[in-house]
């Protein structure tokens, strides 16, 4: 109930309008979030690299409403990719469609996404395309198909575990090699498309992460590549103790090599979990959002986790 709440919240153009201006909702978003600039970003992963954790850079933004704004975020992505190469940093960058046009057409979509992965090509780097809700989730794999026939393949995917054809939609990418990032899902999805509870999206998940593993096994699967910026095909996207031990005892089990596999977490989420992880030679990526369109990401954190609004108590300061 409140995770619908607040995802309806993160969507509510007056309670961005509201929440938004408080300086307190800032204060809170700033644990999730390095910064509004992108040098902000920048300084973040930094630090993450200093602890041996690779990173992916987004830039705030989504369900753009015009084709000048969508060209605007598309050029906002191209200055992360130079920024990132200018600092040396280990990182990608991730990119919502519904940021760059997918809300206006597929087709501008397209030319966008084709400028940042020919901009990322350049820099011999790695683009992940987030997954948004399911209303999209077709046309964002249709757009991913798009641009691998026009020869990119620097470009990977996410598939969220809670939508019933999830397991579907991995075996067609597993047969292209296609780069997954496995979650759980972030929406309020309806009972016909999506697990409505925890206890069957975990067991998705576990069943979706033994479908990357088993399809790593191949000895020319692609690892972690040196410099820390491709992915390998499976990205264990979570912060849930139970199923990172599941895929580490599977993998153990199946002899996976510890750089065919990276774990995954969000920045100021489980940093104690991140890096012990490191210090037990896993891979891990954080994902690295900045930007002043804070708002959703911050209230979809929220929706995950409401108990975490206890925190503005002490702000509020009640006398
Ligand atoms: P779960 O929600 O069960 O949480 C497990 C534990 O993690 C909690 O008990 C708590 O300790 C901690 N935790 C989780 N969320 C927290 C929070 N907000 N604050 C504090 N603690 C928290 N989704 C999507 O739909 N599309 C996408 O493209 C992505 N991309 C993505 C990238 C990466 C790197 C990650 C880690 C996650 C995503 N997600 C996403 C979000 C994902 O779908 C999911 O909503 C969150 O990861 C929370 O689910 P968990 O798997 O962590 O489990």
């Amino acid at each position: 109930m409140f995770r619908s709440f607040f995802n309806y919240l993160a969507k509510a153009s007056w309670a961005r309008r509201m929440v938004a201006k408080w300086s307190i909702a800032w204060k809170m978003a700033s644990r999730f979030i390095a910064g509004e600039t992108l040098d902000d970003g920048i300084e973040v992963l930094k630090l993450l690299n200093s602890k041996g954790i690779n990173a992916t850079l987004d830039h705030l933004g989504e369900n753009t409403d015009s084709p000048d704004k969508a060209h605007q975020a598309t050029l906002c992505i191209l200055e992360a990719f130079d920024a990132i190469e200018q600092a040396a940093v280990r990182a990608n960058v991730s990119v919502k469609l519904t940021q760059i046009g997918l809300g206006i057409s597929n087709e501008l979509c397209i030319e966008n996404l084709t400028l940042i992965l020919e901009k990322a090509k350049s820099y011999n780097n790695f683009v992940r395309i987030d997954m948004e809700d399911s209303s999209v989730t077709q046309r964002t794999l249709d757009v991913l198909s798009a641009v691998r026939q026009l020869g990119y393949d620097n470009v990977g995917i996410v598939i969220q575990a809670y939508l019933y054809r999830s397991e579907e939609d991995i075996r067609k990418l597993l047969v292209d090699c296609v780069r997954i990032r496995l979650c759980k899902g972030a929406y309020t999805e309806p009972a016909d498309l999506a697990y409505p509870k925890m206890r069957d999206v975990n067991l998705s998940y576990d069943r979706c992460a033994t479908l990357l593993i088993n399809s790593s096994l191949s000895k020319d699967c692609p690892r972690v590549s040196a410099d820390g910026k491709f992915p390998p095909k499976a990205s264990i996207a979570t912060h849930d103790p139970a199923r990172i031990e599941f895929a580490r005892l599977y993998a153990d089990k199946v002899s996976l090599p510890k750089d065919v596999m990276e774990f995954q977490m969000l920045n100021g989420i489980r940093r104690d979990l991140q890096e012990q992880l490191v210090k037990e030679g896993y891979w891990v990526r954080v994902y690295v959002p900045y930007g002043t369109e804070w708002y959703p990401y911050f209230m979809r954190r929220i929706a995950e986790r409401p108990a975490d609004l206890l925190f503005l108590l002490p702000a509020l300061n009640f006398r």
